[in-house]
């Protein structure tokens, strides 16, 4: 019976120990030493810029658009996002776990997404029309059915926004 335990004990740690390294291994090197003041991947629901209410797209007094997202392993939250056309929309993505790659189909725009860091990239659509987002980056059994969605709407079709107001498809 000690022996079964002790065995138990064995698989568990060395689970443990692969997970810790599999998670390791995508994170920037500064991260390991703490001296990252990037999102916490663990943490993302919790507090701190990706909580989910703040997720989606929110309007700059300016006009332009902010994007904050989430790429996990195998979604993209929110999974569809709306934005007007011909206004920039800057992207704000982090990954709640591995390296995630992503593109805007039918576009050149593309951007790379690793846990602990905050990928910031700012794109113009200047037509309507819905573009796929599927990740290019290997990152598990269910990377091939990873994809979301953008929806770019004409700009007299996009609501103007209260501030602190979110926006993606559903709502
Ligand atoms: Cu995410 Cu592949």
């Amino acid at each position: 019976m000690k022996k079964i335990g002790f065995i138990a004990a064995l698989v568990l740690f060395a689970m443990a120990l692969l997970s810790t390294r599999y998670y390791m291994a995508d994170l920037p090197i500064y991260h390991i030493f703490g001296g990252d003041q990037g999102p916490d991947p663990p943490a993302l629901h919790l507090r701190g810029e990706f909580v989910e209410s703040n997720l989606g797209a929110a309007e700059e007094p300016s006009g332009a658009i902010t994007v904050r997202m989430i790429a996990q392993q195998y979604v993209f939250v929110p999974q569809c996002v709306i934005v007007p056309a011909g206004v920039p929309v800057t992207f704000r993505i982090t990954s709640a776990d591995v390296v995630h790659m992503l593109s805007f189909l039918g576009t050149d725009y593309g951007l790379k997404v690793v846990p602990g860091a905050v990928t910031e990239e700012t794109f113009t659509f200047a037509k309507p029309g819905t573009f796929k987002i599927p990740c290019h980056e290997f990152c598990g059994a269910g990377h091939y059915a990873m994809r979301g969605q953008l929806d770019v709407v004409p700009r007299d079709q996009f609501a103007p926004m209260l501030p602190g107001e979110r926006r993606n498809c559903e709502r």
